[in-house]
């Protein structure tokens, strides 16, 4: 329950976020602006915790053209899911030694397609992918992604669908090996905001087993470790602090791999770019469900077919701001269309102003993640998620 008003200075600076308002002061609700100088700034902070690793910008977080050619710029390498996200980031002037094809579900015309365009690092899981990589991408580096625990500390998991035990992932290896591949590594993700730092801590020890033994049994020495994304945003329930996470991984790997780390990649999508964002929504209609209900129902011109769909199943409790200031009511909020799905918060209970009305703005903060990339085409009509780069 949260019936007090969020700070916004514990998500933005005054200046930033008045820079950031004059400019939506400007544009027809619903948009995401996104400030570009935050995510500099973010990408910075982690290259400070981690000046070790390499790292590629998970593009499904959000792949505008203007970030791509921000991190493009800062060195950033790129994990890419798709053959659209591939042609997308290389027509930015990426080349293919900057890129990973990350995702273990593919088609292996798509394979092909990767490595026609030079791409020479994939992951996968499963040993018809590797068996499909083995002969559309002859040759290249394989990293097996194993399988986490941490489904329950994350806010969005991603533990189940991806990923394969330990021992599976030495078969696979292997394979790779008499397949004519290169086993190059590991990777794994603990789950997309995970609040409990341990969680790299047992992924880590579990890649130390296969890194071993696979040298000791099969000769084979692993040479990278891709951790995954993971990292936290800003979102309402807090975490700690970036500093602390990487302090507390880097001495897990120490601990397991010593001095001589093997390469280490990161492949970061909310926590370099969430922060940056705010979504700027118009309140269309507060009602109430029966003359007596204490309950207000706040629909708004934006929801889960628009930006909004990790608040499935609550997951994603967004900072919500409004100007409107003054006693402070429980609300459910709910999207514009007719689906009765698209409600965004109901057991959670956000607090909003009594006197908030229809055509008051509502500014949802840290919202520069997985919200324009997430967004319905045409569902009801409404159009996608727009927008704009600051
Ligand atoms: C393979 C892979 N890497 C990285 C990420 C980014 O994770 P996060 O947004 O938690 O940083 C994802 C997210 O789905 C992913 O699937």
């Amino acid at each position: 329950m949260s019936l007090q008003p969020i700070k916004v200075e514990d998500y933005f600076t005054p200046e930033t976020f008045q820079r950031m308002k004059a400019f939506a002061d400007q544009q027809e609700t619903p948009f995401v602006m996104i400030d570009l100088n935050t995510i500099s700034r973010a990408y910075d902070d982690l290259i400070a915790g981690f000046p070790f690793a390499n790292v590629f910008y998970a593009v499904k977080a959000n792949p505008a053209v203007e970030l791509i050619d921000l991190l493009r710029d800062k060195g950033s390498n790129f994990d890419i899911a798709s053959i659209y996200e591939l042609d997308k980031v290389m027509s930015r002037g990426v080349g293919p030694e900057r890129i990973s094809y990350g995702n273990t579900i593919k088609k292996s015309k798509d394979i092909r397609y990767f490595y026609d365009k030079g791409v020479r690092l994939f992951a996968t899981d499963s040993e018809s992918d590797l068996r499909n990589i083995a002969k559309a991408a002859p040759g290249s580096r394989i990293y097996v992604r194993i399988l986490t625990e941490g489904a329950t500390t994350a806010d969005w998991p991603l533990s189940r669908k991806f990923g394969c035990q330990t021992d599976m992932a030495m078969d696979l290896l292997i394979l790779a090996r008499d397949l004519g591949l290169v086993p190059y590594g590991i990777s794994f993700h603990v789950g997309s905001q995970q609040r409990d730092i341990g969680a790299w801590d047992a992924a880590i020890a579990k890649v130390k087993v296969i890194f071993e033994r696979l040298k000791e049994e099969d000769g084979i020495t692993l040479k990278m470790i891709n951790m995954g994304g993971g990292f936290p945003a800003n979102y309402i329930a807090k975490t700690n602090d970036l500093e602390t996470y990487s302090r507390e991984i880097t001495r897990f790997l120490k601990e397991d791999f010593g001095d001589e780390l093997p390469e280490i990649i990161l492949e970061p999508g909310r926590s370099l770019i969430a922060n940056a964002g705010i979504l700027v929504s118009e309140v269309v209609l507060v009602s109430r469900k029966s003359r007596t209900a204490v309950e207000r129902w706040v629909f708004t011109d934006v929801g889960k077919f628009s930006g909004l769909i990790e608040t499935m199943d609550e997951s994603i409790k967004f900072p919500i701001h409004t100007d409107k200031q003054g006693e402070m009511e429980e609300v459910v909020i709910a999207g514009p269309t007719c689906d009765s799905a698209d409600i965004m918060y109901e057991h959670y209970k956000y607090g909003l102003p009594l006197n908030l009305s229809s055509g008051d703005r509502m500014y949802w903060l840290s919202t520069g993640a997985y919200t324009t990339s997430y967004s319905a085409v045409e569902f009801n009509g409404f159009p996608p998620l727009k927008s704009y780069y600051l």
